[in-house]
């Protein structure tokens, strides 16, 4: 499902048997949220849905995004049975507890559904989220968030203040430290007055959570300003600045897929802008995320290393309280603790060094 996101995956379900085996919740990872902020259809929607690895949001032109939608990626070895079916994916809202959604049509048919009935059928937004897990056993357990895009001109029946009302509502999210934003500037607008960017230093104003992306790289001119832009030169961004193309209005339309899309993007930038195209596109944009969570799966380990070293600590004394007695059972929690030491040493090992 989101296939860049694999290395993530593999490490995360590592520990998770590490965790298993000394008794430790994976809850107590915390992994960072990932939240999308940037103006009305600058395509937020659209790198999330790439990210993820499927159809599943309302996209389009106007205000579509009118509510927070709280995504929880859920890693799971279960399947779903739903009419004798068995299904390796499926969704679940938390407004319509134990209903199962496997078809990922019907998903985005709830949401706006959803969406309507909190925030009214024209433009009005709300700032109650919509939650909705997906599970899966490709995905690493994560969250990621797609927001309203902010706005100047109230539209449609919108408040007077509806640009303070947005701009509330995505800082309350950005503003958290667990936070790792995506600040989305379509490449067809000037980066210096992008509000994404705006947004995104007013809550990070040191450029330690924040990625910019700029999507719609298809509709900019190619030439030196579009170079300079992309290199990162006309607006340096600590943790990197990411290109990318996603299906324009047209290509949803006629139905072309998440995987064609990828296609074409990379197509795109390996004829279009060779000499960088393998710090541009989707599949990268994924890579560096997974690289600044394993950063923070690695700032995590130091307290999972001590509480190791206790356990080891305290099963060595019980057994040698116990003596012979336990003779068997003793060895096997001996080995056990042994191998998760050695496992632990291989993910920490493993992973420092592309971080
Ligand atoms: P949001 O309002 O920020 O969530 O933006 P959406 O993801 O809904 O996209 C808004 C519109 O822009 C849709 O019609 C998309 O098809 C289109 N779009 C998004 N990204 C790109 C892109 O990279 N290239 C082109 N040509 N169109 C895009
Ligand atoms: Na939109
Ligand atoms: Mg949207």
């Amino acid at each position: 499902m989101v296939a860049t996101l694999t290395s993530l995956l593999e490490t995360m379900n590592r520990l998770q048997d590490v965790f298993t085996t000394v008794g430790v919740s994976a809850d107590s990872m915390n992994l960072p949220q990932i939240v999308v902020v940037g103006s009305q259809s600058a395509g937020k929607s659209s790198v999330l849905e790439n990210i993820v690895g499927r159809d599943f949001l309302p996209r389009g032109m106007g205000i579509v995004t009118r509510r927070p939608l709280i995504l929880q990626l859920v890693n799971t070895d279960e399947q779903c049975s739903s009419n004798g079916v068995e299904h390796m994916i499926w969704a679940e809202f938390l407004h319509r507890k134990g209903e199962i959604f496997t078809d990922f049509e019907l998903v985005k048919q709830e949401i706006t559904i959803d969406t309507e009935r909190v925030a009214g059928n024209t433009k009005g937004i709300s700032a109650v989220p919509i939650h909705l897990k997906i599970y899966s056993n490709s995905t690493p357990n994560l969250t990621l968030i797609d927001l309203p895009g902010l706005t100047k001109v109230p539209v449609g029946g919108q408040p007077e203040d509806i640009e303070a009302q947005i701009e509330h509502l995505v800082l309350s999210f950005v503003e958290n430290e667990n936070a790792i934003i995506l600040a989305i500037t379509p490449g067809n607008q000037d980066i210096a007055t992008s509000d994404a960017i705006k947004v995104a230093r007013k809550a990070d104003p040191f450029g330690e959570r924040t990625i910019a992306v700029i999507t719609k790289v298809d509709l900019m001119e190619r030439g030196a300003e579009t170079m300079n832009l992309l290199k990162g030169i006309t607006l340096p961004v600590k943790l990197g600045l990411v290109g990318v193309v996603n299906r324009s209005q047209i290509d949803i339309e006629e139905g072309k897929t998440i995987k064609e899309a990828l296609d074409h993007e990379e197509k795109y930038f390996a004829k279009n802008h060779p000499n960088i195209a393998i710090k541009m596109g989707t599949p990268y944009l994924s890579g560096r995320l997974s690289v600044i969570l394993m950063g923070h799966v690695k700032k995590c380990l130091p307290g999972l290393r001590s509480r190791v070293s206790h356990l080891r600590g305290v099963q060595e004394a019980t057994i040698n309280d116990l003596g012979k007695t336990i003779d068997k059972k003793g060895p096997a929690i001996l080995d056990l603790i042994n191998t998760f030491c050695e496992e632990f040493r291989c993910v920490i090992n493993g992973n420092s060094t592309n971080i």
